[in-house]
């Protein structure tokens, strides 16, 4: 019944709007008076399924320890889960290489228990999307399996098979990002397979009108299971140069892995990804499904062609530039997000993910790391664009890499020592409360849960209305009910402080004014709001002693204040 309700408010909408990019994006979701649509509104959360709740005690998270915490991320406001690869596979690159596209692994849980995570997500309105593997498989799936077992397979050209150059020597010089040549030789057939990243995870042949149809259609079965998209993992790395031209060296050296330092100019952003972009999306548009990007740009030009043109390609490449600011410098954030929200497109913020350290230890300076947490948080989470959010960000966890080498679970952190610890230090267990193991599981965790539980955990901080925790879900409700935050436009104000990010967001005679003061002294700003027809701001949101009198807005170090403008 509400189902068909909702279809006919679209088709309403949509009659009212011909013509515009909003109609054109065909949906049965509702769509506010602006056009837009469920993901522009929805806070997404990154779950990686290991580390988050572990139901069987076995050390490993699984997909019941997730619905069991639905409520949880129902209460902080979330309105979409990102679950990193849950499928079966060999684990060598901790899920990241899949042997079955159309199953969970057992470590996870069955099939049977998604569909329950999937229905009891419904329940709470929260959305699911699976991480979609579209650049290899692992070396273990059939289809692999089958291509290595003879020249003549069926097969055979779904990976990417050459000769070497010579006896004993590769097609040609590239190097995989995990180490060594990116070139497998495999003595059987007496060729070399490629492989971009580690050598278990063999690059599928997109050339193949086989493959596209193939993992195309992985995304409608899962579609049809009810999941509402896809984040596509490594999207960039899709084609190479079929004439195997050597890519150029960087700079003299040698990287962590003692691998020359190459620009992976022949094997990287090959214009050809985007035609299988444009494929994914009219399979996503047949089924509403949204596509988030893993996509590594270098600038704002290179996220404009994400989006594609008219909007057909990813839905929502995500912003990696913003997360790669190194210091917390307003005119750092100042440009990025006036470039990403001048973009062709819906932005989408990032701060922290698992393959990269914690916004907490990258911008956190030792002693304020709770307030610059809180402070991340409410710029991130009141510019106009999804966020998607890292699982433990919310409570403040730490980054907490090994200290010896004997204890490095990600492959390339034993290949790299000490130069790369790898990137167990982002995918500790989550911190659920101060009981052994951080209430994450009875038995021994796959990876060590960080000394901090003690201090920073779920249970705990829900008790203390200063915590990181209680401030992230007050920024998220006010997200979630201001019109302003939602809908407006951003603008940048007072652009040439040093010290102080602002900015508000106006949507209609609504307005939503926020100042976060990035430096370590107590800042007094005058808010340039004249010209928008403003004179004063009533307090929304604040911590500490940060307070706005007038047009002026006091901050203490690392203070955020958020207000509503009044005329
Ligand atoms: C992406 C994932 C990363 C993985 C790699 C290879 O970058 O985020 O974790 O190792 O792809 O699949
Ligand atoms: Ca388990």
């Amino acid at each position: 019944m509400r189902k068909i309700a909702l279809r006919l408010a679209v088709v309403l909408v949509g009659v009212c709007m011909a013509g515009s990019i909003a109609a054109a994006q065909t949906s049965s979701h509702a769509v506010d008076a602006e056009g837009h649509q469920w993901w522009q509104h929805a806070v997404f959360y990154e779950i990686y399924p290991r580390s988050f709740a572990d139901s069987n005690n076995d050390g490993i998270g699984d997909l019941k320890g997730i619905t069991s915490k639905l409520d949880y991320l129902k209460d902080l406001g979330v309105d979409a889960i990102w679950i990193t690869p849950c499928f079966p596979s060999p684990q060598v690159d901790f899920g990241y290489d899949v042997s079955d596209y159309e199953n969970i692994d057992p470590m996870y849980g069955t099939m049977a228990d998604f569909d329950v995570l999937a229905a009891e997500a419904k329940k709470r309105d929260i959305r699911i999307i699976l991480d979609f593997v579209v650049n290899h498989t692992s070396d273990q799936h059939k289809w692999f399996l089958d291509s290595k077992s003879s020249r003549t397979s069926a097969h055979r050209d779904w990976y990417i098979w050459r000769d070497g150059k010579g006896p004993g020597e590769p097609p040609n010089n590239w190097v995989a990002l995990f180490g060594g040549s990116a070139w497998k030789f495999d003595p059987a057939t007496n060729q070399y397979y490629y492989h971009y990243f580690y050598a278990e995870q063999p690059d599928l042949n997109w050339r193949n009108p086989a493959v596209k149809d193939a993992m195309f259609d992985v995304t409608r079965w899962w579609y049809k299971r009810g999941v509402a998209g896809f984040r596509l993992d490594a999207v960039e790395t899709l084609f190479e140069d079929p004439g195997l031209h050597d890519n150029p060296i960087l700079r003299p050296g040698k990287n962590a892995y003692g691998d020359p330092i190459e620009k992976n100019e022949y094997n990287t952003k090959l214009p050809e990804l985007h035609d299988v972009l444009r494929g994914l999306r009219k399979v996503a548009d047949e089924s509403n499904g949204v596509l988030i990007g893993e996509t590594w740009t270098a600038d704002v030009a290179e996220l404009n062609q994400y989006y594609g043109e008219g909007n057909n390609e990813l839905q929502l490449p995500m912003d990696f530039l913003f997360a790669m600011i190194n210091k917390l410098s307003p005119v750092e954030f100042r440009k990025q997000i006036a470039a990403v929200d001048a973009a062709a497109g819906w932005p989408t913020f990032v701060i922290s993910n698992h393959d990269i350290v914690r916004s907490y230890d990258r911008y956190g300076d030792g002693k304020h790391n709770d307030q610059i947490a809180k402070l991340m948080g409410a710029l991130y989470l009141t510019l106009r664009g999804t966020p998607i959010m890292y699982y433990g960000e919310e409570i403040g966890m730490k980054t907490t890499p090994p200290t010896r080498k004997e204890d490095v679970k990600d492959p390339i952190g034993r290949m790299g020592w000490p130069e790369e610890k790898g990137r167990d230090g982002e995918r500790t267990p989550m911190q659920w409360d101060g009981s052994v193991n951080a209430g994450f599981s009875k038995g021994t965790p796959w990876l060590p849960v960080p000394p901090t539980y003690t201090t920073h955990n779920v249970a705990d901080e829900s008790k203390d209305p200063n915590s990181v925790l209680e401030f992230y879900k007050k920024v998220l409700k006010l997200r979630h009910t201001n019109r302003a935050l939602l809908d407006g436009n951003y603008a940048a104000l007072n652009e040439s402080d040093r010290n102080v990010l602002s900015y508000v967001r106006l949507y209609k005679d609504q307005g939503v004014v926020v100042a976060l003061n990035m430096s370590n002294a107590a800042q007094k700003v005058k808010l340039d709001l004249k010209h928008k027809g403003f004179v004063s701001i009533k307090n929304l949101l604040a911590t500490g002693q940060s307070e706005a009198k007038g047009d002026e807005v006091s901050l203490e170090p690392y203070g955020v204040f958020i207000g509503e403008l009044t005329k």
